[in-house]
């Protein structure tokens, strides 16, 4: 039993997984892969994605070719993964 599942037995079922893309303060991107399983995950519970990418202009490493280039969440075909992504870009 996962413990998104064992929560919603409980009665406080989970609503959301937040993701922070990239990541503050290391300023790494999540792989592709990751933010697609991460809409599984979130389309196997029925549960919203918010994807935090509020520093996505501010990426270090641009020039290492090790560095996983940033990708929004929102460049993905939804319908093919997640029915309830929501992507924040604002000012803090
Ligand atoms: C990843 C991330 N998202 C959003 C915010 C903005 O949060 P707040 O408006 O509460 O300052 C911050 C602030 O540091 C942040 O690090």
């Amino acid at each position: 039993m996962t413990g998104c599942s064992r929560r919603r037995d409980e009665g406080m079922g989970i609503r959301a997984l937040l993701l922070c893309d990239p990541h503050n303060p290391l300023g790494r991107c999540y792989p592709r892969d990751t933010i697609i399983a991460s809409m599984r995950l979130c389309s196997k519970y029925g549960i919203h994605l918010l994807s935090d990418e509020l520093y996505a202009m501010l990426i270090y490493d641009v020039s290492n070719k090790d560095a996983v280039p940033f990708t929004s969440a929102l460049f993905f075909d939804g319908s093919e993964y997640i029915q309830k992504t929501i992507c924040m870009c604002f000012m803090a």
